[in-house]
């Protein structure tokens, strides 16, 4: 693959490639790192889930990057001019011109956030007996669009689950899959194809320019509507740009329209695409508006705010624009490689090439010893965290639901996700990262699995609770105490 971080980037006489933020830190929050001993407890007071660890007890917090982007001061400054009306706010017509200049898109539906427009929909196009093809999943929209009681089907390529690979767009829908998926199901019962950017399950990896314009054809061959969810647009255009034959030199702004004129329809999850909060759906078709349009006064609120308090129209409206800016969406995308190429290396099982998002550990290959029924994801997360206090997220079995009979489904790959919060880490955090991922993978033997204590039926990863089996977590802490002293 060519060494694409040289694109617009400043180089260092020293030769080597240090990613370089381009903006200057200017409101910062003091963070807090607690001894191991203190660590542990928390763990155990948060069930081995770190979603259930309070925020006072992580250090890196790297479970997502959802609504936990850095702001800019834009965006700040714009929050205070906010036009605080229930109907016709002038916040809202900013909103609306952002989005159009941005997405090329004419008319919006607000939503309070991703989610809530995958339920809009999901409850406009699903209904029993039809299917949802999709390059993959994410965990939310499968849920609304399964409640709805219509199936969903993946038809990835077969580069997209291998962890090692050089393949620039794991994103990427396999073709000849697609087509068995329309003529299995007829074409009048696909409800929509559903195409994920900087796609979140298989470590935030982007589809190219070619593959959508091909999937499009064919959708528009068959009459199928195209969705596009663009919550992780930012790292897929910046993937684009740097990796796809014939985009180096375009604008971001030219490569994502063209991808637009490819869809029917589209959404995002605000909190993540433009550092902000809120959501939206967008289409230039007015018939998709309007099957959708009366489901937002219902569940999500008057449609000049769909839900959003009106600041975040705001910071939404210049986060948007601030899209198309090349320095603000290179920059997740270099400090990830910094991290995975780093991690690479040392031979320290991780996905690549790097995406964006994150950072995803191969839970699988670094704690090969632990059956997947006892969570190898979910042991890596919180092992992490009680050596580290780095807070990160298991998307592995344990983010998957049980079958009709009660059985685990075990996940495709179990991976911890070290989410990279747009602009908010600093390079010698993401070195602290490192080394002791590297002392953990030195030391994997002693980690063990984990067992349920109280599991919910539903996204069970959320708030349900697990504990380790056996006394793995003491013999780690000795161990890191035998190895680093007194540090914290
Ligand atoms: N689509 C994608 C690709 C996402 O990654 C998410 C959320 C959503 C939709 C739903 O948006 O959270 O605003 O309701 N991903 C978050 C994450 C939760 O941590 O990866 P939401």
């Amino acid at each position: 693959m060519e060494n694409f971080e040289q694109l617009k980037t400043v180089k260092f006489y020293s030769g080597e490639t240090t990613p370089l933020e381009m903006h200057k830190v200017r409101v910062v929050q003091k963070l807090n790192l607690l001894p191991i001993e203190e660590r542990k407890e928390s763990m155990f007071e948060a069930g081995f889930n770190t979603f259930l660890l309070q925020n006072k007890d992580v250090f890196l917090d790297m479970l997502t990057d959802s609504g936990t982007n850095a702001m800019s001061d834009n965006q700040v400054a714009a929050m205070s001019v906010a036009d605080d009306s229930y109907a016709g706010s002038a916040s809202f017509t900013k909103l609306e011109k952002s989005v159009l200049e941005v997405f090329n898109q004419k008319y919006y539906l607000p939503v309070h956030q991703g989610r809530a427009a995958e339920h809009i929909i999901a409850k406009s196009f699903c209904k029993p007996g039809t299917v949802v093809p999709m390059n993959y999943h994410f965990t939310t929209t499968k849920a609304h669009i399964e409640l709805m009681g219509s199936a969903v089907e993946e038809i990835y390529t077969d580069e997209a689950l291998k962890i090692k690979s050089d393949f620039p767009f794991k994103g990427n829908m396999d073709i000849n899959k697609l087509n068995k998926v329309i003529e299995k199901w007829g074409a009048e019962n696909v409800a929509y194809i559903r195409f994920e950017a900087g796609t979140n399950l298989i470590g935030g990896q982007p589809f190219s320019m070619a593959n959508l314009r091909e999937v499009s054809a064919i959708a528009k061959a068959h009459k199928i509507k195209l969705l596009l969810d663009t919550s992780l647009i930012n790292e897929n255009l910046y993937f684009i740009k740097v990796r796809e034959e014939g985009y180096r030199n375009k604008p971001i702004k030219d490569i994502l329209h063209e991808m637009m004129s490819y869809t029917d329809f589209s959404y995002f999850s605000a909190r993540k695409v433009s550092c902000s909060r809120g959501g939206g759906i967008c289409t230039n078709n007015l018939e998709i508006y309007m099957q959708m349009r009366d489901w937002i006064p219902v569940y999500e609120g008057f449609l000049t705010y769909g839900g959003m308090s009106v600041r975040e129209i705001e910071a939404m409206a210049v986060g948007l624009m601030e899209t198309l800016d090349f320095n603000v969406i290179s920059h997740s995308p270099t400090f990830i490689k910094y991290l995975v190429d780093a991690l690479d290396k040392k031979g320290i099982p991780v996905i690549t090439p790097s995406g964006g998002l994150g950072c995803h550990l191969d839970a699988g290959g670094f704690l090969p010893h632990i059956p997947q029924t006892q969570y190898p994801a979910g042991a890596l997360a919180t092992a992490l965290y009680i050596v580290s206090g780095i807070r990160g997220m298991e998307r592995g079995t344990i983010s998957s639901v049980r079958d009709a009979n009660g059985d685990d489904v075990l996940a495709d790959v179990e991976l911890l996700r070290l989410a990279f919060p747009r602009r908010v880490f600093t390079l010698s955090q993401v070195k602290y990262a490192e080394d002791r991922i590297q002392w953990l993978f030195d030391n994997r033997e002693l980690v063990g699995g984990l067992e349920w204590s109280e599991e919910p039926p539903v996204l069970r990863f959320f708030v349900g609770k697990l504990k380790p089996i056996g006394n793995w977590v003491d013999n780690l802490v000795a161990k890191f105490r035998q190895d680093f002293g007194d540090s914290l």
